[in-house]
Protein backbone atom coordinates (compact mmCIF):
# COMPACT_ATOMS: atom_id res chain seq x y z
CA UNK A 1 0.00 0.00 0.00
CA UNK A 2 1.14 3.68 -0.96
CA UNK A 3 2.26 5.39 2.20
CA UNK A 4 1.61 8.30 0.46
CA UNK A 5 -2.25 8.08 0.82
CA UNK A 6 -4.01 10.65 3.08
CA UNK A 7 -4.83 7.84 5.33
CA UNK A 8 -5.83 8.59 9.04
CA UNK A 9 -3.99 7.27 11.52
CA UNK A 10 -5.62 3.82 12.72
CA UNK A 11 -5.62 3.15 8.84
CA UNK A 12 -1.94 4.11 8.84
CA UNK A 13 -1.18 2.22 11.75
CA UNK A 14 -2.90 -1.14 10.69
CA UNK A 15 -1.99 -0.92 6.68
CA UNK A 16 0.91 0.81 6.31
CA UNK A 17 3.93 -1.43 5.53
CA UNK A 18 2.40 -4.61 5.13
CA UNK A 19 -0.14 -6.21 2.81
CA UNK A 20 0.48 -9.71 2.52
CA UNK A 21 3.11 -12.03 1.61
CA UNK A 22 3.93 -11.88 -2.09
CA UNK A 23 4.76 -15.52 -2.67
CA UNK A 24 2.18 -17.13 -0.07
CA UNK A 25 -0.31 -14.75 0.14
CA UNK A 26 0.23 -15.06 4.24
CA UNK A 27 -1.84 -12.04 5.52
CA UNK A 28 -0.16 -11.94 8.61
CA UNK A 29 3.96 -10.54 8.98
CA UNK A 30 6.19 -13.52 8.56
CA UNK A 31 9.32 -13.44 11.07
CA UNK A 32 11.97 -13.21 7.85
CA UNK A 33 14.67 -15.07 10.70
CA UNK A 34 17.73 -14.60 8.65
CA UNK A 35 21.06 -12.98 8.72
CA UNK A 36 21.43 -12.86 4.63
CA UNK A 37 19.78 -12.92 1.50
CA UNK A 38 20.46 -15.03 -1.54
CA UNK A 39 21.83 -12.64 -4.82
CA UNK A 40 20.38 -13.39 -8.01
CA UNK A 41 23.70 -12.77 -9.80
CA UNK A 42 27.31 -11.67 -8.94
CA UNK A 43 25.73 -8.53 -10.62
CA UNK A 44 22.96 -7.85 -9.05
CA UNK A 45 25.60 -8.41 -5.57
CA UNK A 46 27.79 -5.84 -6.56
CA UNK A 47 25.10 -3.41 -7.62
CA UNK A 48 23.94 -3.94 -4.27
CA UNK A 49 26.78 -3.40 -2.46
CA UNK A 50 27.52 -0.42 -4.23
CA UNK A 51 23.88 1.71 -3.44
CA UNK A 52 23.11 1.20 -7.32
CA UNK A 53 20.21 -0.90 -6.73
CA UNK A 54 18.03 -1.08 -3.75
CA UNK A 55 17.12 -4.96 -1.27
CA UNK A 56 18.33 -6.94 0.98
CA UNK A 57 21.76 -8.50 1.56
CA UNK A 58 22.19 -8.29 5.57
CA UNK A 59 19.94 -8.11 7.95
CA UNK A 60 22.07 -5.98 10.23
CA UNK A 61 21.28 -3.30 7.44
CA UNK A 62 18.17 -3.86 6.88
CA UNK A 63 15.53 -7.13 7.37
CA UNK A 64 11.96 -7.12 5.49
CA UNK A 65 9.94 -8.07 8.84
CA UNK A 66 11.62 -4.85 10.44
CA UNK A 67 11.45 -2.94 7.51
CA UNK A 68 7.27 -3.60 7.47
CA UNK A 69 7.55 -2.10 10.98
CA UNK A 70 10.09 0.65 10.17
CA UNK A 71 7.15 1.67 7.23
CA UNK A 72 4.32 1.58 9.34
CA UNK A 73 5.68 4.02 11.81
CA UNK A 74 7.46 6.48 9.03
CA UNK A 75 3.90 6.73 7.59
CA UNK A 76 2.38 7.51 10.73
CA UNK A 77 5.41 10.30 11.69
CA UNK A 78 4.88 11.48 8.34
CA UNK A 79 8.51 11.36 7.65
CA UNK A 80 10.43 10.25 4.36
CA UNK A 81 12.34 7.06 6.26
CA UNK A 82 12.78 5.30 9.04
CA UNK A 83 15.66 3.43 11.15
CA UNK A 84 14.66 0.86 13.54
CA UNK A 85 17.40 0.38 16.09
CA UNK A 86 17.57 -2.24 19.00
CA UNK A 87 16.74 0.35 21.72
CA UNK A 88 15.90 4.21 22.10
CA UNK A 89 19.62 4.65 23.23
CA UNK A 90 20.92 3.31 19.90
CA UNK A 91 18.98 5.26 18.42
CA UNK A 92 20.69 8.78 19.39
CA UNK A 93 23.89 6.88 19.53
CA UNK A 94 22.95 6.26 15.79
CA UNK A 95 21.87 9.39 14.82
CA UNK A 96 24.63 11.25 16.45
CA UNK A 97 27.37 9.50 14.78
CA UNK A 98 25.47 10.29 11.31
CA UNK A 99 25.46 14.22 12.45
CA UNK A 100 28.26 14.88 14.07
CA UNK A 101 31.81 14.91 14.26
CA UNK A 102 34.69 15.65 16.69
CA UNK A 103 34.81 19.88 17.47
CA UNK A 104 30.74 19.67 16.92
CA UNK A 105 28.62 20.25 19.52
CA UNK A 106 24.47 19.65 20.51
CA UNK A 107 21.95 22.26 22.14
CA UNK A 108 20.23 20.28 24.21
CA UNK A 109 17.02 20.66 26.36
CA UNK A 110 17.82 20.11 30.18
CA UNK A 111 14.54 18.21 30.68
CA UNK A 112 15.41 15.06 28.17
CA UNK A 113 15.83 11.94 29.60
CA UNK A 114 18.26 11.32 31.86
CA UNK A 115 19.73 8.52 30.03
CA UNK A 116 19.93 10.32 26.97
CA UNK A 117 22.25 13.32 28.69
CA UNK A 118 24.36 10.96 30.33
CA UNK A 119 25.16 9.78 26.78
CA UNK A 120 25.67 12.82 25.20
CA UNK A 121 27.69 14.38 28.52
CA UNK A 122 29.84 11.12 29.71
CA UNK A 123 30.66 9.25 26.03
CA UNK A 124 30.12 11.62 23.00
CA UNK A 125 32.18 14.50 24.81
CA UNK A 126 35.05 11.67 24.99
CA UNK A 127 34.93 12.18 21.81
CA UNK A 128 35.29 15.89 20.91
CA UNK A 129 31.31 16.04 20.38
CA UNK A 130 29.81 18.96 23.27
CA UNK A 131 26.44 19.46 24.70
CA UNK A 132 24.92 23.10 25.54
CA UNK A 133 22.42 22.70 28.15
CA UNK A 134 19.41 25.56 28.16
CA UNK A 135 16.06 25.34 29.45
CA UNK A 136 14.07 23.56 27.04
CA UNK A 137 10.94 26.17 27.84
CA UNK A 138 12.75 29.21 26.45
CA UNK A 139 13.56 28.88 22.70
CA UNK A 140 15.46 32.32 23.08
CA UNK A 141 18.21 30.14 25.18
CA UNK A 142 18.21 27.49 22.41
CA UNK A 143 18.84 30.27 20.03
CA UNK A 144 21.81 32.35 21.83
CA UNK A 145 23.68 28.61 22.64
CA UNK A 146 23.92 27.79 18.68
CA UNK A 147 27.26 28.49 16.97
CA UNK A 148 28.67 27.69 13.71
CA UNK A 149 30.06 24.18 15.41
CA UNK A 150 26.20 23.53 16.35
CA UNK A 151 24.98 20.42 14.28
CA UNK A 152 21.18 19.83 16.11
CA UNK A 153 18.90 21.16 18.75
CA UNK A 154 17.36 18.33 21.02
CA UNK A 155 14.24 18.31 22.98
CA UNK A 156 11.38 15.91 23.83
CA UNK A 157 7.71 16.37 22.64
CA UNK A 158 6.66 15.65 25.98
CA UNK A 159 9.96 15.97 28.86
CA UNK A 160 11.24 12.84 30.92
CA UNK A 161 9.75 13.21 33.87
CA UNK A 162 9.10 16.99 34.62
CA UNK A 163 6.36 17.00 32.10
CA UNK A 164 7.01 19.84 30.10
CA UNK A 165 5.79 20.18 26.87
CA UNK A 166 8.01 21.59 24.12
CA UNK A 167 7.52 25.06 22.23
CA UNK A 168 7.99 23.24 19.23
CA UNK A 169 7.07 25.69 16.27
CA UNK A 170 9.44 28.25 18.21
CA UNK A 171 12.06 25.81 17.89
CA UNK A 172 11.39 24.98 14.71
CA UNK A 173 11.73 28.48 13.38
CA UNK A 174 14.76 29.25 15.07
CA UNK A 175 16.53 26.04 13.66
CA UNK A 176 15.59 27.07 10.00
CA UNK A 177 16.95 30.12 10.65
CA UNK A 178 20.46 29.27 12.11
CA UNK A 179 20.58 26.04 9.73
CA UNK A 180 20.42 23.40 12.20
CA UNK A 181 18.64 20.53 12.02
CA UNK A 182 15.47 19.84 15.02
CA UNK A 183 15.24 16.28 16.79
CA UNK A 184 12.62 15.28 18.69
CA UNK A 185 12.33 12.36 21.19
CA UNK A 186 8.80 11.72 20.83
CA UNK A 187 8.63 8.66 22.65
CA UNK A 188 5.50 10.06 25.08
CA UNK A 189 3.24 11.20 22.81
CA UNK A 190 3.93 8.65 19.62
CA UNK A 191 2.37 9.69 16.34
CA UNK A 192 -1.42 9.13 17.59
CA UNK A 193 -1.09 11.97 19.75
CA UNK A 194 1.73 14.37 18.25
CA UNK A 195 3.34 14.46 14.69
CA UNK A 196 6.42 16.92 15.04
CA UNK A 197 7.04 17.05 11.65
CA UNK A 198 3.82 18.46 10.84
CA UNK A 199 5.28 21.42 13.56
CA UNK A 200 8.57 22.21 11.75
CA UNK A 201 10.61 19.01 13.18
CA UNK A 202 13.44 17.48 10.90
CA UNK A 203 14.17 14.05 12.54
CA UNK A 204 12.55 12.38 15.33
CA UNK A 205 13.50 10.05 17.89
CA UNK A 206 11.74 7.24 19.29
CA UNK A 207 12.41 4.62 22.06
CA UNK A 208 9.52 1.92 20.72
CA UNK A 209 10.56 0.76 24.01
CA UNK A 210 7.70 2.44 25.54
CA UNK A 211 4.08 3.29 24.09
CA UNK A 212 4.60 2.05 20.77
CA UNK A 213 5.24 -1.56 22.17
CA UNK A 214 3.18 -1.30 24.52
CA UNK A 215 3.98 -4.43 26.37
CA UNK A 216 7.03 -4.04 27.96
CA UNK A 217 8.16 -7.35 26.15
CA UNK A 218 11.14 -5.59 23.88
CA UNK A 219 14.04 -3.29 23.80
CA UNK A 220 13.87 -0.63 20.59
CA UNK A 221 13.51 2.76 19.03
CA UNK A 222 13.42 4.53 15.62
CA UNK A 223 14.93 7.51 13.96
CA UNK A 224 12.76 8.41 11.21
CA UNK A 225 13.94 11.34 9.08
CA UNK A 226 11.33 14.61 8.01
CA UNK A 227 13.05 14.81 4.73
CA UNK A 228 12.45 18.39 5.08
CA UNK A 229 16.08 19.82 6.00
CA UNK A 230 18.91 21.43 3.49
CA UNK A 231 21.51 19.27 3.95
CA UNK A 232 23.20 20.26 0.81
CA UNK A 233 22.91 24.06 1.92
CA UNK A 234 25.20 23.22 4.80
CA UNK A 235 27.49 20.65 3.16
CA UNK A 236 30.75 22.46 4.90
CA UNK A 237 28.18 21.41 8.22
CA UNK A 238 26.94 17.90 7.17
CA UNK A 239 29.72 16.96 5.41
CA UNK A 240 28.95 12.88 6.06
CA UNK A 241 26.29 13.35 4.03
CA UNK A 242 26.72 16.43 1.32
CA UNK A 243 30.45 15.00 0.61
CA UNK A 244 31.55 12.66 -1.35
CA UNK A 245 31.58 9.29 1.66
CA UNK A 246 34.86 7.21 1.04
CA UNK A 247 33.18 4.35 2.32
CA UNK A 248 30.92 4.15 -0.50
CA UNK A 249 33.32 4.83 -3.14
CA UNK A 250 32.91 8.74 -3.20
CA UNK A 251 28.75 8.85 -3.53
CA UNK A 252 27.69 11.75 -2.19
CA UNK A 253 24.07 10.96 -0.18
CA UNK A 254 22.39 14.65 -0.62
CA UNK A 255 23.16 14.00 -4.54
CA UNK A 256 22.18 10.25 -4.71
CA UNK A 257 19.08 10.23 -2.64
CA UNK A 258 18.14 13.61 -2.51
CA UNK A 259 15.72 14.28 0.03
CA UNK A 260 16.28 10.67 1.57
CA UNK A 261 19.64 11.46 2.54
CA UNK A 262 19.45 10.93 6.46
CA UNK A 263 17.73 7.80 6.05
CA UNK A 264 19.73 6.32 3.36
CA UNK A 265 23.03 7.18 5.55
CA UNK A 266 20.92 5.65 8.40
CA UNK A 267 20.35 2.76 6.87
CA UNK A 268 23.14 1.86 4.39
CA UNK A 269 26.19 3.31 6.20
CA UNK A 270 25.64 4.04 9.92
CA UNK A 271 23.58 0.74 11.15
CA UNK A 272 26.13 -1.47 9.03
CA UNK A 273 29.14 0.12 10.93
CA UNK A 274 27.62 0.70 14.71
CA UNK A 275 25.50 -2.55 14.29
CA UNK A 276 22.78 -1.51 17.00
CA UNK A 277 19.99 -3.65 14.68
CA UNK A 278 16.49 -5.17 16.02
CA UNK A 279 15.87 -8.49 15.88
CA UNK A 280 13.51 -9.96 13.38
CA UNK A 281 11.50 -10.82 15.86
CA UNK A 282 11.30 -7.63 17.99
CA UNK A 283 10.23 -6.02 14.53
CA UNK A 284 7.59 -8.94 14.05
CA UNK A 285 6.14 -7.68 17.82
CA UNK A 286 6.56 -3.69 16.95
CA UNK A 287 4.69 -4.46 13.54
CA UNK A 288 1.86 -6.31 15.59
CA UNK A 289 1.86 -3.95 18.49
CA UNK A 290 1.48 -0.31 16.08
CA UNK A 291 -1.78 -1.96 14.90
CA UNK A 292 -2.82 -1.28 18.25
CA UNK A 293 -1.52 2.46 19.07
CA UNK A 294 -4.13 5.17 18.36
CA UNK A 295 -6.71 3.10 20.24
CA UNK A 296 -4.37 2.46 23.19
CA UNK A 297 -3.14 5.68 22.99
CA UNK A 298 -7.13 6.93 23.20
CA UNK A 299 -7.17 4.99 26.28
CA UNK A 300 -3.98 6.06 28.17
CA UNK A 301 -4.76 9.67 27.63
CA UNK A 302 -8.47 9.23 28.84
CA UNK A 303 -7.22 7.07 32.05
CA UNK A 304 -4.53 9.87 32.79
CA UNK A 305 -6.81 12.93 33.06
CA UNK A 306 -8.82 10.99 35.43
CA UNK A 307 -6.23 10.05 37.63
CA UNK A 308 -4.47 13.40 37.35
CA UNK A 309 -7.78 15.14 38.73
CA UNK A 310 -7.82 12.86 40.89
CA UNK A 311 -4.44 13.33 42.28
CA UNK A 312 -5.15 17.14 41.84
CA UNK A 313 -7.48 16.95 43.94
CA UNK A 314 -6.13 14.66 47.08
CA UNK A 315 -5.02 16.27 50.01
CA UNK A 316 -2.25 14.04 50.61
CA UNK A 317 -0.53 15.23 46.92
CA UNK A 318 1.71 18.20 47.10
CA UNK A 319 1.41 18.70 43.38
CA UNK A 320 0.77 17.22 39.63
CA UNK A 321 2.16 17.96 36.29
CA UNK A 322 0.11 16.57 33.73
CA UNK A 323 -0.37 18.83 30.44
CA UNK A 324 -4.29 17.95 30.31
CA UNK A 325 -4.56 19.82 33.06
CA UNK A 326 -5.36 23.69 33.17
CA UNK A 327 -2.78 24.23 36.38
CA UNK A 328 -0.21 22.74 34.04
CA UNK A 329 2.57 25.56 32.87
CA UNK A 330 2.44 24.37 28.90
CA UNK A 331 -1.66 23.63 29.12
CA UNK A 332 -1.64 25.74 25.82
CA UNK A 333 1.34 24.32 24.29
CA UNK A 334 -0.62 21.49 24.72
CA UNK A 335 -4.09 22.54 23.77
CA UNK A 336 -2.07 23.22 19.98
CA UNK A 337 0.09 20.27 19.84
CA UNK A 338 -1.37 17.59 21.91
CA UNK A 339 -5.17 18.08 20.82
CA UNK A 340 -6.42 14.19 20.78
CA UNK A 341 -5.24 13.62 24.27
CA UNK A 342 -1.85 14.31 26.45
CA UNK A 343 -0.61 10.40 27.24
CA UNK A 344 -0.59 8.46 29.61
CA UNK A 345 2.24 10.30 31.49
CA UNK A 346 2.36 12.26 34.53
CA UNK A 347 4.71 13.49 37.39
CA UNK A 348 3.72 14.27 41.21
CA UNK A 349 4.70 14.83 44.60
CA UNK A 350 3.30 13.49 47.87
CA UNK A 351 3.14 15.86 50.65
CA UNK A 352 5.78 14.70 53.16
CA UNK A 353 8.62 14.44 50.69
CA UNK A 354 10.71 11.17 49.89
CA UNK A 355 10.25 9.00 52.82
CA UNK A 356 6.06 9.73 52.20
CA UNK A 357 6.91 8.68 49.07
CA UNK A 358 8.50 5.73 49.56
CA UNK A 359 5.60 3.99 51.58
CA UNK A 360 3.26 5.02 48.60
CA UNK A 361 5.70 2.80 46.18
CA UNK A 362 5.63 0.06 48.91
CA UNK A 363 2.10 -0.18 49.70
CA UNK A 364 1.05 -0.55 45.98
CA UNK A 365 -0.27 -3.75 44.73
CA UNK A 366 -1.31 -3.10 41.13
CA UNK A 367 0.51 -0.27 40.05
CA UNK A 368 3.80 -1.65 38.88
CA UNK A 369 7.36 -0.16 40.76
CA UNK A 370 10.04 -0.74 37.79
CA UNK A 371 11.80 0.97 35.54
CA UNK A 372 9.99 1.62 32.18
CA UNK A 373 6.61 3.64 30.97
CA UNK A 374 4.27 3.30 28.41
CA UNK A 375 3.62 -0.21 29.10
CA UNK A 376 -0.42 -0.68 28.61
CA UNK A 377 -0.23 -1.83 32.35
CA UNK A 378 0.10 1.45 35.15
CA UNK A 379 4.13 1.60 36.43
CA UNK A 380 5.47 4.01 38.94
CA UNK A 381 9.24 4.97 39.69
CA UNK A 382 10.94 7.58 41.83
CA UNK A 383 13.35 9.50 39.38
CA UNK A 384 15.61 10.68 41.50
CA UNK A 385 16.58 7.69 43.07
CA UNK A 386 16.86 5.48 40.05
CA UNK A 387 16.57 6.90 36.37
CA UNK A 388 18.38 9.97 36.90
CA UNK A 389 20.62 9.30 39.77
CA UNK A 390 23.55 9.26 37.26
CA UNK A 391 23.18 13.11 37.14
CA UNK A 392 24.32 15.10 39.94
CA UNK A 393 21.88 16.91 42.41
CA UNK A 394 22.71 20.23 40.85
CA UNK A 395 21.69 18.35 37.38
CA UNK A 396 18.83 17.22 38.38
CA UNK A 397 17.22 20.36 40.20
CA UNK A 398 18.06 22.33 37.30
CA UNK A 399 15.83 19.87 35.08
CA UNK A 400 13.00 20.18 38.06
CA UNK A 401 13.45 16.88 39.53
CA UNK A 402 12.84 17.51 42.71
CA UNK A 403 13.76 14.35 45.63
CA UNK A 404 10.18 14.12 46.18
CA UNK A 405 9.12 13.20 42.30
CA UNK A 406 7.33 10.28 41.28
CA UNK A 407 6.78 9.38 37.72
CA UNK A 408 3.43 7.78 36.81
CA UNK A 409 2.89 5.87 33.59
CA UNK A 410 -0.86 5.40 33.46
CA UNK A 411 -2.08 1.90 32.17
CA UNK A 412 -5.12 0.81 29.96
CA UNK A 413 -7.15 -0.79 33.13
CA UNK A 414 -10.33 -0.40 33.99
CA UNK A 415 -10.03 3.26 35.34
CA UNK A 416 -11.62 2.41 38.96
CA UNK A 417 -8.83 -0.62 39.60
CA UNK A 418 -5.88 2.06 39.10
CA UNK A 419 -7.53 5.15 41.11
CA UNK A 420 -7.97 2.79 44.11
CA UNK A 421 -4.59 1.07 44.06
CA UNK A 422 -3.51 4.89 44.20
CA UNK A 423 -5.84 5.68 46.99
CA UNK A 424 -4.73 2.27 49.02
CA UNK A 425 -0.98 3.99 48.62
CA UNK A 426 -1.32 7.44 49.37
CA UNK A 427 -3.73 6.75 52.59
CA UNK A 428 -0.86 4.25 53.82
CA UNK A 429 2.17 7.44 52.77
CA UNK A 430 0.17 9.71 55.06
CA UNK A 431 -0.12 7.60 57.61
CA UNK A 432 1.59 8.89 60.99
C1 LIG B 1 12.14 9.78 26.32
C2 LIG B 1 13.08 8.64 26.24
N1 LIG B 1 13.95 8.58 25.21
C3 LIG B 1 14.84 7.56 25.09
C4 LIG B 1 14.89 6.55 26.02
C5 LIG B 1 15.88 5.42 25.86
O1 LIG B 1 15.20 4.32 25.37
P1 LIG B 1 15.59 2.78 25.64
O2 LIG B 1 15.36 2.51 27.08
O3 LIG B 1 14.67 2.06 24.73
O4 LIG B 1 17.01 2.63 25.26
C6 LIG B 1 13.99 6.57 27.10
C7 LIG B 1 14.02 5.51 28.12
O5 LIG B 1 13.38 5.59 29.14
C8 LIG B 1 13.07 7.64 27.21
O6 LIG B 1 12.20 7.72 28.22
Amino acid sequence: MSDQKNYGMSTKALHCGWKCDPTTGASALPIYATSAYQFKSTEQATKLFNLEEGGYLYSRLSNPTVCAFEEGLNAMEGGVGCLATSSGQAAFNHLICALCSSGDNLVVSRQVYGGTLTLLQNVFSRFGISTKLVDGNHPCQFEAAIDDNTRGIITETIGNPVMNVAPLEALAKIANRTGVPLIVDNTFASPTLCRPIEWGANVIVHSTTKYISGNGNLLGGAVIDGGNFDWSKFSNKFPTLAKPDPAYHGITFTEHFGKSALYAKLHAAIIRDLGGCPSAFDGYLLHVSLATLTLRMEKHSKNALEVAKFLESHPAVEWVSYPGLDSHPQAYLAKEYLKDGCGGMMAFSVKGGVEAGRKLLDNLELIGHMANLGDSRTLIIHPASTTHSQLSTEQRMAAGIDDGLLRLSVGIEDIKDILEDLSTGLDAATKK
